[in-house]
């Protein structure tokens, strides 16, 4: 993988992964940031997911992950940055970067973790100062920084936030052959062209056959959605979670391999690098 620079030095590669709960999103994140990481970027990747759990897959042991504070349970982090002394009054302006500097998590493939925590409905305008942390802490994170960014998302695109979901540079939109799941998946597609995201996929998890894996494309097709590619239901991967190890510590799993592969089709198709 080639990750050069655009000429102002900004990086291309800003990549979202939502989906319906218990799709995937997780592990297909997990094991993007880290071969990102592997190809040599500087990466973040940021769990935006209410009942976080992204640090096991980057390698972290229980132990390790149960100690992250997210950042909008850190009270005191909220009242140093958002606190004016009046209740019910909090600042607006803030600096973020040293929340990167001093919030992130090393983890063991060389990924930089940070938990977010529960963002209480940012699209219905709650302006509480935790959303206001976070908000600001994403916009820096995908609009100013040059780091690679991969962020983990519950099902929807609404904390995001509109000007920042623009510049993500990629949305995988994760689905299991399941209409739940394709139907949530055909959501955040209409949401995420809306807010003017550029390169939209679905991405097809957990295929366990032929049919599975037709369900998808039929579906993908009535409703013109471009697929990425397809992951395999792979027993590994649940044999290490059981142990609660990364499935990217087994040499031999298949799914872990196909997210890789998706990877470098990101790659070769230009997406997520500047040549
Ligand atoms: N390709 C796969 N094969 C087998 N199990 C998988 C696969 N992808 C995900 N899983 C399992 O499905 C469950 C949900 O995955 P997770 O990544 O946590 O989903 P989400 O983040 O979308 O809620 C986990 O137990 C995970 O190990
Ligand atoms: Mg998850």
């Amino acid at each position: 993988m080639n990750f050069r620079l655009s000429e102002n030095g900004e990086t291309e590669v800003k990549i979202a992964v939502s989906g319906k709960g218990g799709v995937g999103k997780t592990l297909i994140a997990g094991v993007i940031a880290c071969s990102l990481a592997k190809a040599g970027l500087k990466t973040i990747a940021i769990d935006a997911d209410p009942s976080p759990n992204l640090a096991l897959t980057l390698g972290l042991s229980q132990e390790e992950a149960h100690k992250i504070v997210p950042i909008s349970e850190n009270k005191e982090l909220i009242r140093l940055k958002t606190g004016t002394g009046y209740s019910g009054v909090f600042r607006l302006s803030f600096t973020v970067d040293d929340i990167v500097r001093d919030y992130s998590v090393e983890t063991p493939f060389n990924v930089n973790l940070i938990v977010m925590g529960t963002v209480r409905s940012m699209g219905s305008g709650c302006a509480c100062p935790e959303n206001a942390v976070i908000r600001a802490l994403l916009r820096h994170l995908v609009v100013e920084r040059n780091e690679g960014v991969v962020l983990d998302m519950e099902a929807g695109i609404e904390h995001i936030g509109r000007g920042t979901a623009r510049h993500v540079n990629t949305m995988l939109i994760v689905a299991d052959a399941n209409m739940k799941a394709l139907e949530i998946a055909r959501n955040i597609h209409e949401l995420s062209s809306k807010a003017g995201m550029k390169q939209i996929f679905l991405v097809g998890n957990k295929i366990a056959n032929a049919i599975q894996k037709e369900t998808i494309e039929n579906f993908a097709g009535k409703y013109g959605l471009n697929i990425l590619g397809f992951v395999p239901f792979d027993k590994k991967v649940l044999e290490m979670e059981m142990l609660g190890e990364t499935p990217l510590k087994s040499k031999e799993s298949e799914a872990v391999h196909a997210v890789e592969e998706l990877c470098e089709r990101l790659d070769e198709k230009h997406l997520i690098s500047w040549k």
